[in-house]
């Protein structure tokens, strides 16, 4: 049962501007958690309701791709009892999510140094994303031992060594071939990406794809962050005007 204020937000969201494109900085487990009394990892624990959460209401309204920043490069210098919670989590959360993922047809994909995951992980991920690889309603994007600094890093290095090689001219290097040489490449890029816990940065995320996302920063830390906190991120979104550097004469009024 949704209560009266999220179905009014969600009855004021317009389906026809959708965002095609939204990305997420879930952040806020550690200090949940701390202000009960808790270890860190009961916030993680409880941030995974929200996911499931929010991958529905996602993809209810209609979003394409629903990106989760799920662990960072930088995390690894987390205490080994976190990361290990973290990783053992997510093995579990995967592997319990595969059948409501093919049954919502949404498919699974990843970004990130995935070959650094603990073995046990990388298994289950591939097996989850084989298994949804037909889901066509939603893409749901992990990105997991991920930063985009090592994204453009890794990108840079596959174009040198195709100029090496003689397959690419550095003339012709252009914004489509760095695109298409990153993890994201398949992607589009995120129209909306969110920050939860008030936090206003970006945290090495998406550095090159998010150079004309709206940005909007909530202050709910990630396992509180409702339907309705959601929903009226596509409010805010919805409420701005996309000029990517052209007048407000130019745009097509809406
Ligand atoms: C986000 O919550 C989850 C991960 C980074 C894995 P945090 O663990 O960063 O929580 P805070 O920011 O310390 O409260
Ligand atoms: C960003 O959150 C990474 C994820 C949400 C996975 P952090 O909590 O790691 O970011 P900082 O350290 O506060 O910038
Ligand atoms: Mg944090």
């Amino acid at each position: 049962m949704k209560s009266p204020n999220t179905t009014s937000a969600l009855n004021s969201i317009q389906p026809q501007r959708i965002p095609e494109h939204v990305a997420i900085i879930m952040d806020g487990n550690g200090r949940w958690a701390k202000s009960k009394g808790h270890l860190r990892l009961f916030g993680h624990r409880h941030g995974v309701k929200t996911v499931r959460e929010i991958i529905e209401a996602a993809s209810e309204i209609g979003v394409k791709y629903l990106t989760l920043y799920a662990f960072s490069t930088e995390n690894w210098n987390r205490p080994q009892s976190e990361v290990n919670g973290l990783m053992e989590l997510l093995v579990e959360t995967i592997k319990d999510e595969t059948h409501t993922l093919i049954d919502k047809n949404i498919r699974l994909k990843t970004i990130g140094n995935i070959a650094q995951l603990p073995d046990k992980c990388n298994k289950q991920l591939h097996e989850t994303v084989e298994a949804t690889k037909n889901g066509n309603r939603m893409t749901l994007i992990l990105a997991l031992s991920y930063s985009g600094r090592w994204d453009i890093i890794e990108a840079v290095k596959k174009i040198a060594s195709d100029v090496k090689d003689g397959k690419t001219l550095p003339e012709n290097i252009n914004e489509s071939t760095l695109n298409s040489a990153l993890n994201t490449g398949e992607f589009p890029n995120p129209d909306l990406l969110i920050r939860t816990s008030g936090e206003q940065r970006i945290s090495n995320f998406l550095l090159w794809e998010i150079a004309y996302s709206e940005i909007h920063f909530s202050h709910v830390l990630w396992p509180d962050f409702t339907r309705e906190d959601f929903y009226k991120a596509i409010l805010d979104y919805q409420s701005r005007e996309r000029r990517f550097g052209k007048t407000s004469d130019q745009i097509p009024v809406h």
